[in-house]
C-alpha cells in the first residue's frame, strides 16, 4: 500500500481535544499515513490551548474565528478555505470529530471534492433537530456524507443501522476522551486554580455554554447555584468560563463577587481534568463532560432537556434535570444530602471504552486503504 495522506480536521476546543489522541496514534504509523493537521480556528484562544498540551503543530490555520461570528460566517469560510487546500494537496482521506459547524462544513467541502471521510464521534442523536442546535443537525448531515463511522459504543451503532448506513462500515470503538484523559493523567502539573480548591469544600463544577441555553435559562441555573451556596456553607463552586460573549455577559451579571463563587478563564485541559477529578458533582451542558467526568467517578447533572448520551443515563453516571431553576437546585440539595443517589451515580461504570479508541481508529483506516 501506497503512504496514505490523512488531513485532520477540526476547529473548536472539544474536537481538538477528542482529535488529538487520533493523531498522536497516526504519527505512530509513518510508513502508512502522512498526517495532515488542518485547523479552521473556529475557537481561537480555546484551540491553541490544546494545541499547546499536545504539542500539535497544524499544517494549516484558516484562522477563521470572529467575535459574535453566525453560523453562516463559520460554514462559508471553512467551506471555502478547505476546497483551496483540498485541490492542492490532494488528500486521501478527511477525518472530522463530532458535531460542530467546523465539522459539517469540512465534511461538505471533502464530499465535493470526493474524498473519502472517516466520521469520529459518529451516530449520537436526540432526533430533535433544534436539541442542541445546530449539532443535532450538524452530525446527521456529517453521517450522510461520511464513508467510515467510528462511533463510541453499541448504541450509536444501532442508530447509524437503523438509518441504513452499511454496518460494515460502523466500528464501536469507544470515546476518545477516555485517550485524551490517558495522556493528561501522565502530566505534572501546577495551577493556582487547583491550590484554590480545597478540601475543606464540596466543589461543584460549573460548566455552561450551549446555544439554547444562552439568556433565560443560563439566568435560571445561575439563580438556582447562587442559591446553594448559600444553603450550603460546605459548597463551593468553580466555574472556567467559556468565552462566548453572550456566556460572559450572563456570568458578570449573575455570579461576580461571591467569596464560594471562584470564576476562572477556560483552563488547558490538563488541568481541567484534574479540576473534574476534584470535584464532588460536575454541573454542565457540555458534551465531552459527561463522558470525562465518569471516568474520574464523579456524578454529573446535564443542564439540558435532552441527551444524546442516553449510555450515560443507563449506566448510571447522569441525570438529565434541564435548566429550570427549581429543578437544577432540588438535583443539586439531593445530591449533596442523599449519600446512597450520590455513591450509586460516582460508583457507576463509565461507557466510553478503556482509552483504546485511537488505536481501533487507526486500525481500520489502515484496512479501509488496504482492501482498495
Ligand atoms: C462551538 C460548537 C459547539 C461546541 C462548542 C465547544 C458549533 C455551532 N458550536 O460552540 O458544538 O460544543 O464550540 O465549546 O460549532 N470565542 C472566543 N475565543 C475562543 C472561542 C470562542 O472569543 O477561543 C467566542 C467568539 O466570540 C465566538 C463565540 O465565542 O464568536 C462563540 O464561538 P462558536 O464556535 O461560534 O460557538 P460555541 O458556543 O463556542
Ligand atoms: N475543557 C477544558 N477547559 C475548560 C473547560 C473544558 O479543557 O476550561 C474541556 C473538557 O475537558 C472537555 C471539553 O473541553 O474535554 C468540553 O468542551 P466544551 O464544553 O466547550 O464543548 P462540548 O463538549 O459541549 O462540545
Amino acid at each position: 500500500m501506497n503512504r496514505k495522506k490523512i488531513a485532520v480536521i477540526f476547529g473548536t476546543r472539544p474536537e481538538a481535544i477528542k482529535m488529538a489522541p487520533v493523531i498522536k496514534e497516526l504519527e505512530k504509523h509513518t510508513d502508512q499515513f502522512e498526517t495532515q493537521v488542518i485547523v479552521t480556528a473556529q475557537h481561537r484562544e480555546m484551540l491553541d490551548q490544546v494545541l499547546k498540551v499536545f504539542d500539535i503543530h497544524p499544517h494549516y490555520d484558516l484562522n477563521v474565528m470572529e467575535r459574535n461570528q453566525t453560523l453562516s460566517d463559520i460554514t462559508m469560510k471553512v467551506l471555502k478555505g478547505l476546497e483551496n487546500i483540498f485541490i492542492e494537496d490532494k488528500p486521501d482521506m478527511v477525518l472530522v470529530h463530532g458535531d460542530t459547524t467546523t465539522s459539517f462544513a469540512a465534511a461538505l467541502a471533502a464530499y465535493y471534492q470526493q474524498i473519502p471521510i472517516g466520521h469520529v464521534e459518529a451516530g449520537l442523536r436526540t432526533y430533535d433537530k433544534y436539541f442542541p442546535f445546530p449539532e443535532e443537525a450538524n452530525r446527521q448531515l456529517i453521517d450522510n456524507l461520511a464513508d467510515l463511522f467510528f462511533v463510541p459504543t453499541e448504541l450509536t451503532k444501532q442508530n447509524l443501522i437503523k438509518e441504513n448506513k452499511p454496518e460494515n462500515q460502523i466500528f464501536v470503538t469507544g470515546n476518545t476522551a477516555i485517550d485524551a484523559i490517558a495522556f493528561t493523567r501522565k502530566l505534572e502539573m501546577e495551577h493556582p486554580v487547583l491550590d484554590k480548591m480545597t478540601s475543606d469544600k464540596k466543589w461543584i463544577l460549573l460548566t455552561m455554554h450551549r446555544r439554547e441555553n444562552q439568556g433565560e435559562p443560563m439566568k435560571q441555573v445561575f439563580q438556582a447555584v447562587k442559591q446553594i451556596v448559600e444553603e450550603h456553607p460546605e459548597v463551593a463552586i468553580i466555574m472556567p468560563v467559556h468565552l462566548s460573549p453572550s456566556v460572559q455577559a450572563s456570568v458578570k451579571e449573575m455570579l461576580n463577587g461571591h467569596d464560594r463563587i471562584l470564576l476562572t478563564q477556560p483552563l488547558e485541559v490538563d488541568v481541567f481534568h484534574k479540576v473534574i477529578s476534584k470535584a464532588h458533582i460536575v454541573l454542565t451542558d457540555s458534551g465531552g463532560l459527561q463522558e470525562e467526568a465518569p471516568a474520574f467517578d464523579i456524578p454529573v447533572l446535564v443542564l439540558r432537556d435532552k441527551t444524546e448520551r442516553p449510555e450515560g443515563l443507563e449506566a448510571g453516571t447522569l441525570k438529565v434535570i434541564g435548566s429550570d431553576k427549581n429543578s437544577v437546585y432540588r438535583a443539586v440539595d439531593e445530591l449533596l444530602t442523599e449519600q446512597e443517589t450520590y455513591n450509586g451515580m460516582a460508583l457507576a461504570e463509565n461507557p466510553y471504552g478503556d482509552g483504546t479508541a485511537s488505536k481501533e481508529i487507526v486500525v481500520k483506516i489502515n484496512k479501509f486503504f488496504s482492501k482498495k
